[in-house]
């Protein structure tokens, strides 16, 4: 069984798989193209098209990641080859370590007391209680239902939304665009983690930025394209000249890296991360991407991406 393996620090992910799956022959980009071509089985994040062009006999796909828009969108991704994508895998945890943070910043006046410092100002705020600072969580899959669990563990009232019903203990649930609609008029810190297709694309533009109580504030570990950047940067007013939107701790853009040009990087009540909040924790989505194979080998069902949901 042959597996071609596209991923950064690609060394520890081979000897973690091959201890893993002696019986494979793992291939990389860097082996020559009769070598690496025809895989049985993929296992790759962000593969360039060349590399997916030359495998036409893959019969199952790991997405070395949580989100599979990447490879969704990849023009040369064999089609009708099922994609199994990493479920949490410990990118829940430190996703859900980043949007406390997030929370905090905010709820705790980090961001106030930064541009006070600047001014050598010494002025006390009054503290807000936990307890008057819902958060709001759109998306409740693997990784936003443990995240929405973490921030609600914290003391915070946590609402969550999703496409269709769920239910989570600790979590208020809506649903639907009446349910958005319900949340994002009650929130005062926004979390996004919805995965990143057609239907949530710009999900958060103007109209959903002045839905949200006046000094609420964002928070994005998620997809770039939930967000309207030219209406996000309008609601967070320029420079001095404060807008509705408090301020955002941002770690996914429409266009990564984020241009040396973009507005976003000056602006001051602006956060930027390089796509960090969750890295792949390489020990726990070997045994994903192990389990994968196994069931693919074996003819067993697995739990496979919906393309056309586009997660
Ligand atoms: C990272 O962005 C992922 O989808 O895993």
């Amino acid at each position: 069984m042959r597996i071609l393996l596209h991923i950064d620090d690609i060394e520890a992910w081979r000897d973690a798989l091959a201890e893993r799956l002696p019986e494979a022959e793992i291939v990389t980009a860097d082996d020559p193209a009769e070598r690496r071509r025809d895989a049985d089985y993929l296992a790759v994040w962000k593969p360039p098209e060349a590399l997916l062009a030359e495998q036409s006999r893959a019969r199952g796909i790991v997405n070395l990641g949580a989100g599979v828009d990447a490879l969704l969108n990849n023009p040369a991704r064999p089609a009708g080859v099922p994609i199994v994508k990493l479920r949490d895998a410990g990118m829940a945890e430190l996703i859900g370590d980043y949007v406390r943070y997030g929370v905090l910043h905010f709820q705790r006046d980090f961001d106030r007391y930064r541009r006070q410092q600047a001014r050598r100002e010494w002025r006390e705020h009054s503290l807000s209680d936990k307890r008057d600072w819902p958060v709001g969580v759109l998306g409740l899959g693997a990784i936003g239902a443990k995240v929405a669990a973490m921030v609600a563990a914290d003391g915070y009232p946590v609402h969550g939304w999703s496409r269709s019903p769920k239910a989570l203990e600790g979590v208020t649930c809506h649903h639907g665009k009446a349910g958005l609609n319900e949340l994002l008029g009650r929130v005062r810190t926004l979390v996004l983690l919805l995965p990143g297709t057609r239907s949530t694309r710009h999900l958060i533009d103007a109209e959903a930025l002045a839905a949200l109580p006046e000094g609420a504030s964002l928070i994005n570990p998620g997809r770039g394209s939930l967000i309207d950047e030219a209406a996000l940067l309008e609601a967070l007013g320029e420079g001095e000249r404060e807008g509705r939107l408090r301020g955002a701790l941002l770690d996914a853009f429409a266009e990564e890296p984020l241009p040396e040009g973009s507005p976003l990087w000056p602006h001051p009540r602006v956060w930027v991360t390089p796509h960090m909040a969750g890295p792949t924790p390489l020990l726990d989505a070997v045994d994903q991407v192990v389990e994968a194979i196994r069931a693919f080998e074996a003819g067993e069902s697995i739990e496979t991406v919906d393309p056309d949901a586009g997660y």
